[in-house]
């Protein structure tokens, strides 16, 4: 695991899109895994200023993304599908039939899931995936369990992750209970790895993804057996980390 701690959210996400941009050069065909929230705006935004200003080219990526709300059709602005259009791929030349998301309109999420799979599998499966990670330290919609959910499934959301999704909605009520989410052993076959995570209340699921025991309660502790992770979080949500940690990682100011 590489920690990379950055002096802004900014300067995070600028970090994450260098990677993201080094990966679409090395491989221009790359299968990148992608992720929804707040946390990647800003990496969304740099990667489309590069392409604007130096053309990087997304003409042969393929994309998937994490997980979908089930029972929103990609219309709903409250759609992953839709956040995916508006924050990234209407903006950039990737070609629709490269994107992929879970259908959470699906009529049966056991097909569904295992449908998404194969998509993942025939494509030659994720080069790099990008995390983000929730305040109880789920990645994708993989909540704190006794056991490890492996492939894409159908997810009951957690109170604490309803509560906190709850801010792109009018209440509550209105956040979705379920969803389809890559499961761990998806995440955990992507040859590369990037977790982001910014601010205070992103600090004990860092520590737990970084120092914590490898637990199915703190799902992204998991990416500690993983063999090539960099984890990429602002100096807010590196806090809880010992300081012995930060001499031997990279720190980065922007
Ligand atoms: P956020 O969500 O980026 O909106 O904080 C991250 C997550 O829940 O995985």
């Amino acid at each position: 695991m590489r920690l990379v701690i950055t002096d802004s959210y900014e300067q995070m996400g600028l970090e994450a899109a260098n990677i993201v941009a080094g990966q679409i050069y090395l491989k221009p065909g790359s299968v990148l895994g992608l992720a929804t929230g707040s946390t990647p705006v800003s990496m969304y935004e740099r990667l489309v200023a590069v392409h604007r200003t130096v053309g990087l080219d997304f003409s042969e990526v393929t994309t998937f993304n994490l997980d979908e709300y089930i029972g929103m059709s990609p219309e709903n602005p409250q759609s992953y599908h839709y956040f995916m259009q508006e924050n990234f791929f209407r903006h950039i030349n990737i070609k629709p039939e490269n994107v992929f998301l879970p259908d959470g309109m699906a009529e049966d999420m056991i097909a569904e899931g295992q449908r998404y799979e194969k998509l993942i599998a025939d494509k030659g499966g994720v080069d790099l995936q990008v995390l983000g990670i929730g305040q109880n330290a789920h990645i994708g919609f993989n909540e704190p369990d006794v056991k490890f959910a492996a492939t894409t499934h159908k997810v009951e959301l957690d109170e604490e992750t309803i509560q906190a999704n709850s801010r792109f909605f009018r209440d509550a009520s209105e956040v979705p209970r379920y969803a389809i989410s890559m499961g761990i052993k998806t995440i955990m076959m992507a040859e590369h790895v990037i977790l982001l995570a910014n601010g205070k209340n992103k600090a004990k699921a860092v520590y737990q993804a970084v120092c914590g025991d490898v637990t199915p309660e703190a799902p992204a502790s998991i990416l500690q057996l993983h063999r090539d992770v960099a984890v990429i979080v602002d100096k807010e949500a590196a806090e809880l980390l010992p300081s012995s940690i930060h001499g031997v990682y990279i720190s980065r100011k922007g």
